[in-house]
């Protein structure tokens, strides 16, 4: 019925559909979850799934942006941003530019493909470079008016965490220019095998999550 919109996602599509609004004297806060996963209902979901169990209120508005199904195409380094703020690529990219400056949580999910972002989800960060050449060609400081929290949620088939590690890293480097903070990050390891780390994620999990209600 909803073909690669995984369940999490269906029950806030009904949910409040402004992006900004009052709740009493509640400011709304939004989130958005950049989903880098094939499998719509496979481990990365389990891991949005249960982080955002705590932000079920009608305070948050959770937005999905699925990167298999939304075909953001690669960077093609025409340097077009150097000379004006905006991208050439005339697709999804718009949309998340849109998204990404009004939220305030920023969720990048994402299985571990080796040892990095599966290739849709590396494209998006390669689409970030708008945000650096906003910075050191054009001079604007920052590239995005808006101060936003991020997490990472990341699912690997193996015990190392080395591929977390350089997802990480990559984030870092894209959020430097992006007025973007990682605050932490949630890792399900060694999903080869079943359930046997799923405790661990789910105790990092609920760390996150309760650090980051504290947060925004
Ligand atoms: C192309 C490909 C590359 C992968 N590379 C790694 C890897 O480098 N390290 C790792 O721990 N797991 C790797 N995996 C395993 C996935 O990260 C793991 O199965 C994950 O739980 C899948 O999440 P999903 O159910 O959301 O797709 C790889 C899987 C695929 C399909």
């Amino acid at each position: 019925m909803f073909p690669r919109i995984p369940d999490f996602f269906c029950v806030g599509q009904y949910q409040i559909a402004k992006w900004v609004h009052w709740i009493g004297d509640r400011v709304l806060k939004k989130i958005l979850v950049v989903f880098g996963s094939p499998h719509p209902n496979g481990n990365t979901n389990r891991l949005v799934k249960k982080f955002l169990e705590p932000f079920s209120s009608e305070q948050f508005d959770t937005q999905l942006f699925d990167v298999y199904a939304e075909r953001v195409s690669p960077c093609i380094g025409c340097g077009w941003c150097a000379m004006q703020e905006d991208c050439c690529i005339n697709d999804a990219g718009k949309r998340l530019d849109r998204l990404l400056r009004e939220c305030d949580l920023l969720v990048i999910a994402s299985p571990v493909y080796n040892l990095s972002f599966p290739s849709p989800l590396k494209a998006v960060l390669d689409r970030f470079q708008r945000y650096f050449e906003a910075r050191f060609s054009l001079g604007k400081k920052p590239p995005i008016a808006k101060h936003r929290l991020a997490v990472l949620l990341a699912a690997g088939g193996s015990p190392s965490e080395e591929g977390v590690e350089i997802m990480e890293k990559q984030l870092n480097l894209c959020f430097s220019v992006m007025n973007t903070t990682l605050s932490g990050t949630a890792a399900w390891l060694s999903t080869d095998r079943g359930e046997i780390g799923w405790e661990k994620a789910e105790v990092a999990l609920n760390r996150l999550s309760l650090a980051i209600l504290s947060q925004i």
